[in-house]
């Protein structure tokens, strides 16, 4: 059977956002949760048993957000076999911008000469990237033939706290990059349940830098830090993202056991644990490569997806859900036939 014909929404004949490459860049340095323990009151055993991660990836010289950016687009391009000319769009979706401005997406369009492209970058924390790839899909709805470079970028090392063992065990840096375009051929992204909380905005923040005029300077200023309620995030990111997935999976008719892969926000292994079981998916259809990288918070999905798809993990044809959970609070969920 045409593939066209098992699709879910098949009377929809317009264009849809299709992946054509994808790139990633981690860090040379390996932090190890050994590491770690010299440098705060934490131990190997805590970290892996409460997150499952093992190590992360921390930026040194030449590697600054836009760097690492940089390089994974250039991995992207290279798979889609996309010059950086053709390219109308880049999006960066990141909290540890490496200016406030110009933005990073402005700093990637210079390093790889994107003299075609307007660029921007977006805030949604963790759940960057599926917002990014939902603001692909609407450009390309108008605009099929359009070629979007969208990257998640993180150096959250910048921007954590080193003396807090509450949160400096749980991040590391890197980036992954997808480049997008239309395809009326049934493939490509078909839904997203995209939901924002700002009520619960302080249980995950990180400050600006303190303000320049005194009248607006505050007192609960501690420094532009990423601080954390690590209990309540947890239970709301399991519950958020469980609801937001069944109620996306329904809107399309479609049950879990239609997800040939899942590829969530990776934040802590018993999270991610949680939200599997609710879901009734099995383990050998998530994703995860949280132990090796930590939480790199809006590159969190592309850096998997970018391994998922170079491993062959998903063939032509299968439903990939994406699922996120971040600071804002920001959450969603997003279906794409590969
Ligand atoms: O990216 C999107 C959003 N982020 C997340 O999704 C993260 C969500 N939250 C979490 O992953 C978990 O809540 C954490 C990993 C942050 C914390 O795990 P937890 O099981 O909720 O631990 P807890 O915060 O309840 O702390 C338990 C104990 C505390 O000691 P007391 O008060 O019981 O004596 C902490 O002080 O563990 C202590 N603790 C640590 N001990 C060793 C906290 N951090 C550490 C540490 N090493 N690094």
């Amino acid at each position: 059977m045409p593939l066209a014909n098992t699709l879910p929404d098949q009377m929809d004949r317009m264009a849809k956002a299709v992946i054509l490459g994808t790139g990633s860049c981690l860090p040379v340095r390996t932090v190890s949760n050994a590491d770690l323990e010299r440098m705060v009151d934490t131990s190997d055993e805590w970290i892996a048993t409460r997150t499952g991660i093992r190590q992360r990836r921390i930026a040194g010289a030449g590697e600054q957000n836009y760097q690492l950016a940089t390089k994974a687009a250039r991995r992207a391009l290279a798979m889609a076999d996309i010059s950086p000319e053709e390219l109308e769009l880049i999006v960066v979706a990141t909290i540890s911008p490496h200016m406030l401005m110009p933005s990073t997406a402005c700093f990637v369009q210079a390093e790889l000469g994107a003299a075609n492209a307007f660029a921007y970058d977006i805030s949604a924390a963790c759940a960057g990237f599926t917002y990014g790839l939902d603001l692909a899909r609407n450009y390309i709805q108008n605009r099929p033939d359009m070629k979007i470079l969208l990257i998640g970028s993180e150096t959250l090392s910048a921007r954590v706290n080193w003396e807090d063992r509450n949160t400096c065990v749980l991040f590391g840096d890197g980036a992954g990059a997808v480049v997008v375009s239309g395809a009326t051929d049934g493939r490509g992204v078909f839904g997203s349940n995209l939901r924002s909380d700002g009520t619960l905005g302080n249980l995950l923040s990180m400050d600006s830098p303190e303000s320049c005029n005194p009248d607006l300077r505050r007192e609960e200023w501690h420094g532009a830090f990423i601080r954390m309620s690590g209990g309540d995030v947890f239970k709301h990111a399991v519950r958020l993202m469980e609801d937001s997935v069944t109620t996306l999976l329904r809107r399309h008719n479609l049950t879990i056991d239609d997800i040939d892969l899942l590829i969530p926000h990776q934040a802590n292994i018993r999270i991610l644990n949680n939200l599997r079981e609710r879901l009734g998916i099995a383990e050998e259809r998530v994703f995860i490569n949280l132990s090796q990288y930590g939480n790199t918070s809006a590159a969190s999905v592309p850096i998997a997806l970018d391994e998922a798809c170079r491993q062959g993990r998903m063939a032509r044809g299968d439903i990939v859900l994406f699922c996120t959970f971040g600071g804002g609070l920001t959450w969603g969920s997003l279906l794409m036939r590969w």
